[in-house]
């Protein structure tokens, strides 16, 4: 077998280096293989919804359903029988709930802080990680608090800063192990993190959306939120704009600087350069979100036989770790997560 043939030889070039060798067979792959994928790098993010014993199917993402908190607890069990770390939520605000100021976000008997109960009770080994960010309760979709003048809508940075603190420590009081604020205003991750002590949460990990862009990615989630409809306008005077890459490094300085535990770069395979940027200069926990579109390209391309889906969501997370980043928050989670029991 690793004898030439006669023609073989007759062609043979005189190389020095043939990097094929070192990809011969499966077992030298695995030797010289650079990047694990582990179950340890995985969060799954959930979305939520009243009612109970129910689940309803969110369209554009495929084998993605909210889930009532019965039904969100029985996840959370698979999460920790796949070894999963940790869990997000995210709920769908029933509209009646939804106003202007987001008050439902401040409500301890609302979705996410149910959740956060009834699983910490049945889970304490699971993490959970809360969004911090006003959009699921908003009538106008936005991730702060605005104020409009006929046709101009300003989203007011400061104020919208008091609020999210108070929607942080409504999840900490809950249980919340991780709050994640994906908002985008400017100081809130040191408010939030003044706050949580001043109540004893010292121990409450801070998951900083740092950098997230103004994307187009984020369709489907809006979907399964209810807030695509409702939203008012755009995103872009707080989130990102995709061409800015130096930027992205300022906005993690300051989350650090403002004592964020971990950062995030968000959406994910279309970023993987701000990943790998923010992971060498800064070198702390750095996440990466492969957020819903990029979900249900891979779904919708495999479900038209087009690609491999299983393959291609393998391939997508571990570029993720190949970038830099020290884990995943995907949809793909516990798919991924079977997979990688079964090797
Ligand atoms: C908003 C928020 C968004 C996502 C997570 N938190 C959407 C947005 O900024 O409009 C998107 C996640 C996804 O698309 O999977 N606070």
């Amino acid at each position: 077998m690793n004898k030439p043939s006669r023609i073989a030889e007759a062609h043979r070039l005189d190389l020095t280096h043939r990097p094929r060798r070192n990809r011969k067979a499966e077992w030298a792959r695995r030797l010289i293989r650079e990047r694990v994928l582990t179950t340890d790098d995985l969060i799954w993010p959930l979305f939520l919804i009243e009612g109970e014993k129910t689940r309803t199917p969110v369209a554009a993402m495929p084998g993605v359903d909210r889930l009532s908190v019965d039904e969100a607890v029985r996840e959370a069990e698979r999460a920790v029988k796949l070894d999963i770390p940790a869990i997000a939520f995210f709920p769908y605000t029933e509209p009646h709930l939804k106003d202007e100021h987001g008050s439902e976000a401040y409500n301890e008997g609302n979705l996410v802080c149910r959740a956060c109960r009834a699983i910490k009770k049945a889970f304490p080994q699971l993490g959970l990680v809360t969004d911090v960010a006003l959009d699921p309760y908003t009538s106008h979709g936005h991730d702060g608090l605005v104020r409009e003048h006929g046709d101009d809508l300003r989203i007011l940075n400061d104020e919208s800063v008091a609020a999210l603190v108070r929607q942080a420590l409504n999840q900490a009081r809950a249980g919340a192990d991780v709050v994640a604020p994906s908002d985008m205003m400017d100081g809130r991750v040191g408010a939030i993190r003044e706050a949580l002590d001043a109540e004893g949460f010292v121990d409450v990990q801070i998951l900083a959306y740092a950098a997230k862009y103004a994307s187009a990615f984020y369709g489907p989630f809006r979907d399964a939120l209810g807030s695509k409809g409702a939203l008012k306008g755009d995103k872009r005077t707080y989130q990102m704009d995709p061409a800015n890459s130096d930027e992205a490094l300022r906005e993690v300085e300051l989350d650090l600087d403002e004592g964020a535990d971990m950062v995030m770069v968000k959406p994910g395979l279309p970023y993987l350069d701000i990943i790998r940027r923010v992971k060498d200069e800064f070198g702390f926990p750095t996440f990466a979100y492969q957020v819903s579109g990029e979900y249900s390209m891979i779904m919708a391309a495999a479900a038209n036989g087009w690609i491999d889906g299983d393959k291609a969501m393998m391939e997508s997370l571990i570029a993720f770790k190949r970038a830099g980043a020290d884990g995943v928050l995907t949809y793909f989670a516990p798919r991924a997560a079977e997979k990688l029991k079964a090797r």
